[in-house]
């Protein structure tokens, strides 16, 4: 964690007659003429505390004749709040405590069903017992439906990454692989470029994408289970990746401050949520103007009903809860995108496919 940032905004907001300088702009842009009368005090001292507010982004400046006139930026205001969110969020691994009381009760359920197995599934890696949890048939497949989970979820789908890569993967980043499909090799990854995975479980795809982006760029996972971050830490550590940082929190409500990422990735986990919509609105909030997704997921063709979905697996087994293509398209252009291709790649039950959805944002 970079703390220069936080100890920068803290500091911003540490002193009394920062606060009341503060006080005085909320009511409109001042001149600092009326700010050193207002606060009777020096002029290099007032020089001194709006050098920090405006470094700290909560103030801006503009010179009209022999004096500068002060104002709040409330664009910045905005950032600084989501970073000392996501701050704080980081530091205490406390996050989005109203979420679940906001949940109907049905909803409440899902997501403790999704938790729990999701729980289950990163402590059967992180205790050493392979056999099942890194079979994914015990994780995001379903055993009773009878397709052959272990070629169609899981690790097996990183047959396109170079071995290279693969070779600086730790062996249970590959174990706890359990999504649906391989986004780090439909995204298109750019050196330098800021990545978030949704729901990034043991960290696989966030460790690819930290390889791809190099140095300069960086990635991000998120997950809402200390169990999977835990494990995801562990395998960071291990692959001696510097540039990546996991999350805690859920992916309807991302803690990231807006227009913060290049690109969002997930691997079979939007199925997984039981507010879809705020989970498309949230990426568009984080993506920078131009952004893009590259996701896997289940997807279920249009003329199966709710039910039918329902009657091929479970919820937590990530195919009751996924959208149908048309449902996709819709959720996703509703929240401002464009350019939506939703591809199939294999199917996982009848009716219901792993596939690779990308669409890009654009916000002026
Ligand atoms: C099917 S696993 C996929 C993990 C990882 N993407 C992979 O490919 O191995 C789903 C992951 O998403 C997380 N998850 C599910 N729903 C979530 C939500 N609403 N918010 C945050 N994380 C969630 C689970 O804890 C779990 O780690």
């Amino acid at each position: 964690m970079d703390y220069q940032r936080p100890a920068q905004l803290f500091k911003a907001f540490a002193d009394e007659s920062r606060l009341q300088i503060l006080a005085l702009l909320k009511q409109g842009e001042k001149c600092a003429c009326v700010l050193l009368e207002e606060l009777d005090i020096s002029q290099s001292t007032l020089s001194h505390h709006m050098k920090i507010l405006c470094e700290a982004g909560i103030v801006t400046a503009r010179r009209e004749g022999k004096w500068t006139h002060y104002s709040l930026d409330c664009s910045g205001i905005d950032q600084v709040k989501a970073e000392l969110e996501q701050f704080v969020i980081a530091e205490t691994g406390c996050c989005c405590g109203s979420k679940d009381t906001e949940l109907d009760a049905e909803k409440k359920e899902l997501l403790q069903q999704v938790q729990d197995r999701y729980i289950e599934a990163a402590k059967k890696v992180t205790g050493g017992s392979q056999s099942s949890c890194c079979s994914p048939m015990d994780c995001c497949a379903e055993p009773t439906v009878g397709f052959a989970a272990s070629d169609r979820l899981g690790a097996k789908l990183y047959t396109q990454q170079s071995s290279t890569e693969i070779d600086a993967l730790p062996q249970d980043a590959l174990l706890a692989s359990l999504g649906c499909g391989n986004p780090t090799a439909v995204a298109e990854l750019k050196a330098g470029e800021t990545v978030l995975d949704l729901g990034s479980g043991g960290g696989i795809d966030v460790l690819l994408s930290a390889m791809r982006v190099g140095e300069h760029g960086f990635a991000y996972g998120l997950d809402m289970t200390d169990e999977m971050l835990e494990l995801a830490r562990k395998n960071a550590k291990e692959a001696g990746a510097t540039n990546v940082e996991f999350l805690k929190g859920y992916i309807e409500d991302i803690p990231l401050p807006d227009s913060s990422v290049d690109i969002v990735i997930s691997n079979c986990v939007i199925n997984l949520s039981v507010d879809k919509p705020a989970v498309f609105k949230e990426i568009a909030r984080v993506l920078k103007d131009g952004g893009r997704i590259g996701i896997s997921d289940i997807v279920a063709d249009n003329k199966l009903s709710q039910e039918e979905r329902r009657a091929k697996g479970s919820y937590a087994g990530c195919i009751a809860g996924a959208l149908s293509f048309a449902e996709y398209e819709a959720g996703l252009s509703t929240a401002g995108f464009h350019d939506i291709q939703i591809t199939p790649t294999h199917e996982v039950v009848s009716g219901m496919s792993a596939s690779i959805i990308k669409a890009y944002i654009h916000k002026h």
